[in-house]
């Protein structure tokens, strides 16, 4: 099995004009006459290569567009590329990842190794250069991404590895970039983990598998620790639903738990004169954070079977309890002061002889009994049980996060994922950190009236609404299970994958989450609450 593009990212302080590189990237924007200071000295000595191009109206700025002009060894690089950033006014800290993921999946596609990215100079003070850093790292890794692991022939060679580098000429400036790149580098890298796990075909990771990775992952960390509840355990927890939705596949359900905890798995508290443990002062106080993915490693739909077409891309039915694995990843790695457990309940939704049915009631870890009206909305019937798990361990704020519903993509598109919540701060707060990671979220409702389309006659809920609203009805059934706790959700149906290769990335998973909950997460403790 092949390894995939290894991106090795850092910063040099050296003047962008001078640096000997395959390829210097920096960007223009469509509106914005003139060239800026960095700019005009590249034209220059290129004499006036870049606004001939310009002039003749072969590049405009256009956000994803990019040109090359062959330097000549007029300046140091042997290729300049110009980016295009679309109009300036409306500019984001996404324009500059995705000009950097621009340059670096143009860079793969041709096979140009090394790459100096000095894309943060046009938009000036703007943004502040860490978060421009932050961004340019995470648009390398993004853009840079491709999943080939099992391709044994190809007809062409693609790169090992892929340098990129942020470069500015000014020291300051540098280290001011260099502690935003340190960030996004740690958190560039987790998305690509996320989406070589989730690109993974649903033979290669079981629930069982899953489980495993994420043992592994944690195996040498200090601030990670990671259990693992087998069918076995299940049972006799009464995770009825987790269960129920495993019931037809060889490949039995897990529930997976970590827990990131900044002092460390081992740091063990002193022991009171009393007896009995306590948890140290300081830590016991940091708010406790649960985030809960859906990790279905395959979604046929069960006994209500799917049509055929497609079928395949519910291999990525684990996107959510993926991208709780790598945000948590993340968390070690950045090492912010919170608590936060990552609870992934996975399992594979297959008919068979004994997978549950259509009519069947099933006891949930919450006690609450559910009626089963379609097996392929299975989504709520594991996650309901996790945040259940959530509450049961006492957590503040649950954030699930699911490819939980077709309709929420018929409602968005493939373009944001849906919010519903019960807490306006947390819901503000991801809406920001949405704008800041570029993982865009839209608000819906999960209010009254779509619970009371989940009551059931027989039972207390039923796992389906009417033909209508069907991502706010799945959102208000698990809404049920959080008690008092302060809960937000994603729908990811429809973001989770890019159906076919962008400018900015390659085709397949997209890594969606992991940039979003991270930034929430950091944003969080930072600001103390
Ligand atoms: N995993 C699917 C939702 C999905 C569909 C994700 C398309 C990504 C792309 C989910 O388990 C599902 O099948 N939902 C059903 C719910 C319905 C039976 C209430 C759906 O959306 O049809
Ligand atoms: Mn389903
Ligand atoms: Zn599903």
């Amino acid at each position: 099995m092949k390894e995939i593009i290894n991106v090795e990212m850092r910063t040099r302080q050296a003047d962008p004009d001078k640096i000997g590189t395959d390829l210097l990237a920096v960007g223009l924007f469509s509106d914005v006459k003139g060239l800026d200071k960095l700019n005009a000295e590249l034209n220059r000595n290129l004499d006036g290569a870049m606004e001939r191009l310009i002039t003749l109206g072969d590049f405009k700025g256009k956000e994803g567009t990019n040109a090359i002009i062959y330097s000549d060894s007029k300046i140091g690089a042997k290729r300049l590329m110009l980016v295009g950033l679309g109009e300036k006014k409306k500019a984001t800290l996404d324009t500059v990842r995705k000009a950097a993921a621009n340059a670096a999946n143009k860079a793969v596609a041709t096979n140009i190794p090394s790459v100096s990215l000095a894309l943060h100079r046009a938009f000036g003070g703007r943004f502040d250069l860490s978060a421009m850093g932050r961004a340019m790292a995470e648009g390398a890794y993004f853009g840079g991404y491709r999943y080939d692991e099992y391709v044994t022939e190809s007809e062409q060679p693609r790169l090992e590895s892929l340098k990129v580098e942020v470069v500015d000429a000014e020291p300051a400036k540098t280290r001011e970039l260099d502690a935003g790149v340190a960030n996004g580098v740690i958190i560039g890298l987790a998305q690509s983990y996320a989406r070589t796990l989730t690109n993974r075909p649903a033979n290669v990771i079981s629930p069982a598998e899953l489980a495993a990775t994420a043992k592994e992952l944690t195996r040498n960390m200090k601030n990670l620790s990671c259990t693992v509840l087998d069918d076995e355990q299940l049972a006799a927890q009464g995770m009825g639903g987790l269960l129920a939705v495993g019931s037809g596949s060889g490949n039995k359900p897990r529930l997976i738990v970590l827990r990131y905890n900044p002092a460390g798995k081992t740091a063990i508290s002193p022991r009171p004169r009393g007896g009995g443990t306590s948890a140290t002062g300081a830590e016991a106080k940091l708010p406790k954070i649960a985030l809960v993915g859906k990790a279905i490693t395959f979604d046929s739909g069960g006994i209500s079977i799917k049509p055929a077409a497609d079928m395949d891309e519910m291999k990525l039915d684990k996107t959510g309890g993926i991208a709780v694995l790598s945000t948590m990843k993340a968390l070690a790695e950045l090492k912010p002061a919170l608590n936060v457990l990552g609870i992934i309940p996975s399992a594979e939704n297959l008919p068979s002889g004994t997978s549950y049915r259509p009519g069947d009631i099933i006891t949930t870890y919450s006690g609450k009994t559910v009626e089963v009206l379609n097996t392929d909305a299975e989504g709520r019937m594991i996650l309901c049980d996790a945040l259940a798990y959530a509450v049961k361990q006492k957590c503040d704020i649950i954030i699930d996060i699911a490819t939980l519903t077709g309709a929420c993509m018929v409602a968005l598109g493939t373009y944001m994922a849906g919010l519903f919540g019960n807490d306006e701060k947390l819901l503000k707060q991801l809406q920001r950190a949405a704008e800041e990671s570029g993982e865009k979220v839209w608000p819906m409702p999960s209010t009254d009236e779509y619970a009371a389309e989940m009551k059931s006659k027989i039972a207390d809920l039923k796992n389906i609404g009417s033909k209508w609203g069907g991502a706010c009805t799945g959102a208000a059934f698990l809404r049920q299970f959080v008690g008092d706790a302060k809960w937000a959700h994603l729908d990811i149906a429809g973001v989770d994958i890019f159906k076919t290769a962008t400018e900015y990335t390659a085709e397949g998973s997209s890594g969606f989450g992991v940039r979003l909950l991270t930034t929430y997460l950091m944003e969080l403790a930072s600001k103390g609450s």
